[in-house]
C-alpha cells in the first residue's frame, strides 16, 4: 500500500492593524508609488501592543486544525518556521504548544523565507517514515517590531508584514486517494548569508553579545543587497521548481496553481514570464500583506483553499527563496 503525506487542513491569520504605504510616507522619506512600483506592496498588517508571534501562530494553527477536523490533542508533532522568534530561546513553537495545550513534541526551523518548505519537508519525512501521523507545520513572522522604520531602513522596512499560516500534514494510505506531497527539493548557499541578514545581536561577539553601540549603529536591523537578492531569486526559483516537477514527472503545463513566496511582486512576475506560465495560475497576496517570509506560502495556500481553488486532483507547485540563501520547491496533488 502506498503511504503518502497529505495536507488535510490549512489556516492563516494576520493582525487587524493595517499599515498602508501612505502611513509609511508619514514616518520616512518614501512614496506609495515607489513601493508599489518596486515591490507590489500596497499595505501590510502589523501587530499592536499585547500581540506576539505565538498569538498569530495560535490563530492560524487553530484554523488549520478546524479545517482538518482535528483537535490539538490529535497532533503528534509541531514544526514552526520563523526568523522572528517570540524570545531568543526557547523557540516560538514552545509558546504555541503552551497555548494549544498538551505535551506534543515541537521545535523551530530556521530557514527564513524558505522555512515553511523546509518544515514541510521534515513533516513529510516524519509521516513517510511512520514516526508521526499528524504534524502541524506553521510559518509565522512578526517583522514589524524588528524594522528600522525611518528613512535609513526604508529599502527593507517597506517590504515586510506580520502574519501566520499553517497546514496539517497527515498520513494517507487510502488506495483510492492519490493526494499528497509528491516531491520536494531543498537548497542552501551559506556563502551569501551576509547578503540578507540581521547581524546583531551575535553570540560570536565577545565578551557580550548585547551592546548599546550595536543599537546606535543600527546593526540590529535587517540589511539586504536588494539587487543581488533579486538576481539570485529569479534564477534559483525556476531552477528548483523545474527540478522538483521533473522529479515528480509532472510537466509545468500540468500545474494548476503556482504558489510563490511573496518577497516581491517583480520577482514573481519575472519568474512567471520567463517560464511562460499563465499569470492567472499565479495568485499573489503581497499587495495586501507585504512579505511575511516563512508565513507567505502557507498564507497563500489558506487563501487558495478558502477561494475554492484547491479541489481534489489540483496540482500545486510551491517555490520559495530567501535569506541563507535558501531555496526550495514542493509539488502537491490536492
Ligand atoms: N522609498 C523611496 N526610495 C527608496 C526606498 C523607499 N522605500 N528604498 C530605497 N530607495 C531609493 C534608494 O535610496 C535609491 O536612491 P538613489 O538612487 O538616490 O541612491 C533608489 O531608491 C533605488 O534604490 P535601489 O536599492 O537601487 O532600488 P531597487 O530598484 O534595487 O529596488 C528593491 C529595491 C525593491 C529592494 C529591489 O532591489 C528588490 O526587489 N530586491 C529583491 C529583494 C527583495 O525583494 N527582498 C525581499 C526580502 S528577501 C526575500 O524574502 C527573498
Amino acid at each position: 500500500m502506498t503511504l503518502r503525506a497529505k495536507i488535510t487542513g490549512t489556516g492563516m491569520y494576520v493582525p487587524e492593524r493595517v499599515v498602508t504605504n501612505k502611513d509609511l510616507e508619514k514616518v520616512m522619506d518614501t512614496s506609495d508609488e515607489w513601493i508599489r512600483q518596486r515591490s507590489g506592496v500596497e499595505e501590510r498588517h502589523w501587530i499592536t501592543e499585547g500581540q506576539g508571534p505565538a498569538d498569530l501562530a495560535e490563530q492560524a494553527s487553530r484554523r488549520a486544525l478546524g479545517d482538518a477536523g482535528l483537535e490539538a490533542d490529535d497532533l503528534d508533532c509541531i514544526i514552526l518556521a520563523t526568523l522572528s522568534p517570540e524570545h531568543e530561546f526557547p523557540g516560538t513553537s514552545f509558546f504555541l504548544q503552551e497555548r494549544l495545550g498538551g505535551e506534543t513534541p515541537c521545535f523551530d526551523v530556521r530557514a527564513q523565507c524558505t522555512g515553511f518548505l523546509f518544515g514541510l519537508s521534515v513533516a513529510r519525512s516524519y509521516v513517510l517514515s511512520r514516526q508521526f501521523e499528524r504534524v502541524l507545520v506553521v510559518g509565522i513572522e512578526v517583522h514589524s517590531t524588528g524594522l528600522d522604520i525611518s528613512t535609513d531602513g526604508r529599502d527593507v522596512s517597506v517590504l515586510f508584514g506580520d502574519g501566520a499560516g499553517a497546514v496539517i500534514v497527515e498520513a494517507n494510505e487510502d488506495p483510492l486517494d492519490t493526494s499528497g506531497i509528491l516531491e520536494m527539493r531543498l537548497h542552501a548557499q551559506g556563502k551569501f548569508a551576509r547578503k540578507l541578514w540581521v547581524e546583531m545581536p551575535s553570540c560570536a561577539q565577545t565578551p557580550f553579545r548585547l551592546r548599546h553601540e550595536n543599537l546606535d549603529s543600527k546593526r540590529v536591523y535587517p540589511k539586504m543587497e536588494g539587487k543581488f537578492v533579486f538576481k539570485h531569486a529569479v534564477t534559483r526559483m525556476p531552477e528548483v521548481m523545474l527540478e522538483t516537477l521533473n522529479a515528480a514527472s509532472i510537466k509545468k503545463e500540468e500545474v494548476d496553481l503556482f504558489l510563490f513566496h511573496q518577497a516581491n511582486l517583480r520577482i514573481n512576475e519575472y519568474v512567471t514570464n520567463s517560464l511562460e506560465i499563465p499569470p492567472e495560475k499565479v495568485p499573489s497576496n503581497i499587495q495586501r500583506y507585504g512579505n511575511c517570509s516563512a508565513a507567505s506560502i502557507p498564507m497563500l495556500i489558506a487563501e487558495a483553499k478558502q477561494e475554492g481553488a484547491l479541489t481534489p486532483g489540483t496540482i500545486v507547485s510551491m517555490t520559495g527563496f530567501g535569506s541563507g540563501f535558501t531555496w526550495a520547491s514542493a509539488v502537491v496533488r490536492w
